[in-house]
């Protein structure tokens, strides 16, 4: 630790910043009598020097846009508008680094859980990073929108997005945090869309904040920056700490010089932030998740043809995986994408397209194979049953749209019960964590129960279906799930088992693209 202490040395404040990018510091605590004020110049070294919003630095060095005082905190007042799987993440994470985040949600429900110690969602390695932030007072919740309004210098939207009727964002949640912003904002504002949103988002919220301020005669600038988020749910909090990339559509050097400063901390071994004009990067977010869905469904589609064909698609997909112009990632086969973003992310970047007059042709039958996909597994079961299901029990494996979430936004599992249940089956379903939760989503339906463990669901059932490739169901005891079931059979919608095993334990096993022994 280097303590750096007033004295004459630092009236020269030149020298600090000379000290600070020489030494490796990992502590700076310095008093002055009297803040010092800095010019754009200065705050430049200062986060060059990597020290701005660091958990290590808090007590040291304090940074608003247009002054440095080397009298307080180094942290950033940041607000979080819509504290859902992104916000809270990206809240969290923000605190985590020394920040002053408060996180507002206009649903009162998820801010009482919030304030009363809870988490609203699951997200492994969140609730106790939660915790550890509210504890050391730099995360805080409120439903009050003038408050964090006036609370953050830097104001990330991270509201849903989802599909309009006609496919394309609807951005009201969006337009509405940011009206909200300009009624309020007294200070020079730095407004960050976190949220999914479509090309030209950025111009439409700097519009309705333009408004907001005209219409009460108030000339306070701001600027918009975009910065999509990657994020995987069921990794999150490692993907926000630890971030492949990050995106920053700036168009303004001092939204430009605070997104760096916030960032810096989470890149500091190599600089991982992309900066780029702001349509740029709400193009990229539509890009990555595009090209993401463009591999499931190519592989959903080559495992069907491999089934026909007699030919392995797990044997495939590492022979194309191994290529290292191609990787391994996303070859998955499967019951078709769902969850909360590139089911709906591909729709609205179609729908931007249809608005400018192109036609994506690729991601028009990237839609249509996993359309038809995600009802793989019902045509599976009634070749080999028939159509009618009556009478038949079945046991259901994974619920959320994917491991490690309790997401069930356009979960498959829905459509497979759905399919079970509209053919007169019957359903026992279990989830490790999404249970709650899914029992929101989807609701009472006559001839689904829920179970307490994967082997509660089993019993009595006709056939198992897999659904989610959760690691507790990839070993179960195969002799205790061929004693509980009626039948030996399982319908995996994820290849989780192997064909030769299935079939020396004795089971029928259907799983997708794979040859039966
Ligand atoms: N979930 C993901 O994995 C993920 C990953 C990357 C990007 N995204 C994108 O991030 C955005 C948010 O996604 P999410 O999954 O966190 O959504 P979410 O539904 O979990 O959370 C959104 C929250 O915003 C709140 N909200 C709505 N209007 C508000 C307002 N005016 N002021 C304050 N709060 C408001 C809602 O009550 C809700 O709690 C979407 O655009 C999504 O596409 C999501």
């Amino acid at each position: 630790m280097l303590r750096l202490r007033q004295n004459s040395k630092y009236l020269r404040k030149q020298n600090l910043f000379n000290d600070l990018k020489r030494e490796a510091v990992s502590e700076v605590n310095i008093s002055a009598r009297a803040p010092i004020t800095a010019s754009q110049q200065d705050r430049r070294q200062v986060l060059e020097c990597g020290i701005a919003p660091y958990p290590h630095y808090r007590s040291s060095i304090k940074i608003t846009p247009l002054r440095i005082s080397f009298d307080g905190n180094v942290t950033m007042r940041i607000t979080i508008i819509g504290t859902g799987y992104v916000g809270l993440v990206t809240g969290t994470c923000l605190a985590e680094y020394g920040n002053d985040v408060l996180c507002l949600d206009v649903d009162p429900r998820k801010i009482e859980i919030l304030k009363s110690g809870g988490i609203p969602i699951y997200e492994p390695g969140l609730e106790e990073m939660v915790k550890r932030n509210v504890e050391a007072g730099r995360l805080r919740f409120t439903t009050d929108i003038e408050e964090s309004v006036a609370h953050g210098t830097i104001q990330f939207i991270a509201v849903g997005t989802p599909p309009d009727e006609d496919g394309s964002a609807d951005l009201k949640y969006v337009t509405a945090a940011a009206r909200n912003i300009g009624k309020h904002m007294t200070g020079y504002k730095v407004i960050v869309d976190k949220s999914t949103v479509p090309v030209g988002t950025a111009d439409k919220v700097k519009a309705a904040i333009a408004e907001e301020l005209a219409a009460r005669d108030n000339t306070t600038s701001f600027a918009v920056v975009s910065n999509p988020e990657f994020l995987k749910e069921g990794a999150a909090v490692e993907d926000f700490m630890r971030p492949d990339r990050i995106v920053i559509g700036v168009e303004d050097d001092t939204a430009r010089d605070l997104m760096h400063s916030i960032y810096a901390p989470f890149v500091r071994n190599h600089d991982r932030i992309l900066y780029m004009d702001v349509r740029s990067a709400e193009l990229t977010k539509y890009a990555a998740n595009a090209m993401l869905a463009t591999r499931i469904s190519f592989m959903n589609e080559l495992a069907n043809l491999a089934e026909k064909l007699g030919a392995d698609i797990e044997f495939v997909r590492k022979g194309i995986g191994s290529d290292p112009r191609i990787g391994y990632h996303f070859l998955y086969p499967g019951v078709g994408y769902g969850g909360s973003c590139f089911p709906k992310d591909v729709q609205a970047l179609q729908r931007t397209a249809a608005e400018y007059g192109q036609n994506l042709e690729i991601l028009n039958a990237v839609e249509s194979v996993n359309y038809a996909q995600k009802s793989v597994l019902i045509h599976k079961i009634i070749q080999r049953y028939g159509e009618n299901l009556k009478g038949l029990h079945f046991a259901l494996w994974g619920l959320s749209f994917k491991p490690n979430t309790d997401d069930m936004r356009e979960a498959p599992s829905r459509i497979v019960i759905d399919g079970l249940l509209a053919r007169g089956a019957t359903v026992t379903a279990y989830d490790p964590v999404a249970m709650h939760e899914a029992q929101r989503a989807i609701g009472e339906k006559t001839g689904l129960a829920y179970a307490d463990s994967p082997k509660q669901a089993l019993e009595s059932a006709d056939a198992l279906v897999v659904v989610t490739e959760w690691k507790a169901f990839r070993s179960p005891d195969f002799d205790e799930v061929k004693t509980l079931l009626k039948q030996p059979v399982i319908f995996d919608g994820r290849n989780l088992y192997e064909p030769e095993r299935m079939k020396a334990e004795g089971f029928e096993y259907y799983p997708i693209g794979r040859k039966q022994p």
